[in-house]
């Protein structure tokens, strides 16, 4: 099974950025546990960062017809991305939501998800484990669908 791996805005300076909310693993390093927890899984990764939200909703289009599912961290689109809201509806593919920090815990605007309604799940406040989490929830949701 083949699954999108989406991190959106200033999540490219993990490990430099605000420590005592994102821990301190980059980017690639969670992109590296994500790829070995997706190979255990038999899932094939691909993986994408981007600072626009249009080119985030450009590779959502691009690669929809060639996935099974995507884990996307949208950073601060969490909040208010609704052009992201549509692309994720739109590509009918189950949504797994992720955060490293627990939005639940911190300022009133970062607690609303405007892509909640359109996720199977949502795993906030783990740190990297969130995605590692995220990515075996979806693998199995995948997997329960195609069984039917
Ligand atoms: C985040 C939480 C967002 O509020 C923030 O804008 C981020 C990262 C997280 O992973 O905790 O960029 O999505």
């Amino acid at each position: 099974m083949k699954i999108m791996v989406i991190n959106g805005p200033n999540l490219n300076m993990l490990g430099k950025r605000e420590p005592e909310h994102y821990g301190t693993d980059t980017l690639e390093s969670i992109e590296q546990a994500l790829t070995g927890k997706g190979k255990a899984l038999g899932c094939e990764l691909i993986f994408f960062q981007s600072n626009h939200e249009g080119g985030i909703i450009d590779f959502i289009q691009e690669k929809t017809g060639a996935a099974d599912g995507i884990l996307i961290n949208p950073g601060a689109l969490t909040h208010y991305g609704y052009s992201l809201h549509d692309a994720l509806a739109d590509a009918g593919l189950p949504v797994v939501e992720v955060h490293l920090s627990d939005i639940q815990a911190r300022e009133e605007w970062r607690k609303i998800s405007v892509i909640s309604d359109v996720v199977i799940k949502q795993i906030s406040g783990l740190k990297t484990k969130s995605y590692l989490l995220g990515l075996e929830a979806l693998a199995e949701y995948i997997r329960s669908q195609k069984k039917k």
